[in-house]
């Protein structure tokens, strides 16, 4: 695949000549799981990986979207004055979502679009793939239309149409992370205050790699909402002594003087870990402030060890494929990113010893889970916006 094959199915699916082409990354999270919609920090960073969109405008009030990664559902079209979510849209409703938000935020567009999406960010794979959607529509609708829109409150947008318009009660960690992404750099994100900084990862003899578990993360949304209802209990019963909002005000010291108000034991193995992750997302920003990675690197296993054993979602091939990465030679830290239930896990690995860890930990995988992880080297690239046909990387 590359850009001539993309152009030339707008061509054929749309006949339109004058298009324009956007990018929209996916993103892995370098540490700081669980912790953003507990008003706590993050720190993602932005792949090479994403969804690209061929877009132009029309003159009446239809929107026609189309995937070349869902080619079966064809042509999905409606118009500007119908943007209620239609279930048989499927993927369409993302930007749909977008569309709507978007204009009753007061950013009304003229007229209505042709948009071919093609992504090539694994499937399932928890890197974002809808938010890339998202954003991605987010910046095409910006361009096309001449529309002023503050870039957070795009990505308040994005968030806006998981929660209201999909039903997933995500955080704004992802929307974040793809709007905002810089080349070369982590951000770390306060989620409470939506204060960032970009952190550049001078990894200069070593690569991030993404361990795919090749595990659809099904029923990952409910199990989803389910922590966070916990998190919320967690609150509340502190409340009893404290005045909290969020558990990311706590430090850990004062957790440990107050988790006795938290009656359940789960409950309070849930609440300990945002809390600690919490903390550790800022001790790795300081570990790659003072250049020393290997401290990194041991903060993602522990981010790792607490998302095992306290908030419990990594489940079996998460855990196979992050301890099998501990064991090789080479590696610096590894961790799983994301949601959990499935999807990726993140390695840094010495460059020179990365194809002996793909080997390795490829072999334990296959054993013990009976079918393949896969393996990529990430790239950190830029967030969301207009491209030019030369920097379509497929
Ligand atoms: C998913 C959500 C994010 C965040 C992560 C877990 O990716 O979309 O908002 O909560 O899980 O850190």
């Amino acid at each position: 695949m590359n850009f001539q094959d993309i152009e030339s199915q707008y061509k054929q699916v749309f006949g339109g000549e004058e298009a324009r082409i956007f990018f929209a990354p996916g993103r892995i999270n370098l540490i700081g799981e669980h912790t953003d919609y507990n008003g706590g920090n993050v720190f993602p960073a932005t792949i090479t990986y994403g969804t690209y969109a061929i877009a132009s405008k029309r003159s009446d009030r239809q929107v026609r979207l189309y995937s070349m990664n869902f080619e079966d559902k064809g042509i999905i079209s409606f118009s500007l004055d119908e943007l209620d979510y239609v279930e048989d849209h499927e993927w369409a409703n993302y930007p749909k979502g977008m569309i709507r938000y978007l204009q009753e935020s007061g950013h009304n567009l003229s007229g209505g679009v042709d948009v071919l999406y093609y992504g090539n960010i694994p499937n399932g794979a928890g890197l974002s793939s809808s938010a890339s959607i998202e954003m991605v529509t987010g910046v095409l609708l910006e361009g096309l239309f001449n529309l002023d829109i503050n870039r957070v409150d795009m990505v308040k947008i994005g968030q806006q149409v998981e929660n209201q318009f999909i039903g997933v009660n995500s955080g704004i960690m992802d929307q974040f992370a793809i709007g905002m992404g810089k080349k070369g750099s982590g951000i770390l994100l306060d989620c409470h205050t939506l204060e960032y900084e970009y952190a550049p990862l001078e990894l200069e003899n070593e690569k991030v790699i993404i361990m795919n578990t090749n595990k659809r993360r099904e029923l990952s949304s409910s199990k989803y909402n389910e922590r966070r209802q916990e998190c919320d209990e967690a609150v509340q019963q502190l409340q009893e002594q404290l005045e909290i909002q969020t558990l990311g005000e706590l430090t850990e010291e004062q957790f440990e003087q107050h988790k006795h108000l938290i009656q359940n034991e789960t409950v309070r193995k849930r609440a300990k870990h945002a809390v600690y992750e919490n903390q550790r997302t800022l001790n790795a920003l300081q570990a790659l402030r003072d250049k020393d990675l290997n401290r990194f690197g041991k903060l993602m296993n522990e981010s790792h060890l607490s998302l095992q054993h306290d908030y419990e979602v990594t489940g079996q091939e998460l855990d196979t494929l992050v301890e099998a990465a501990w064991d090789q030679k080479g590696v610096i830290g590894a961790r799983m990113t994301g949601a959990g239930f499935g999807g990726c896990a993140i390695a840094i690995v010495e460059a020179d010893k990365v194809s002996s860890f793909i080997d390795g930990v490829g072999n334990v995988y296959q054993d013990k889970i009976g079918y393949e992880a896969s393996f990529y080297v990430a790239s950190i690239g830029d967030g969301a916006r207009e491209i030019e046909s030369e920097e379509v990387v497929v």
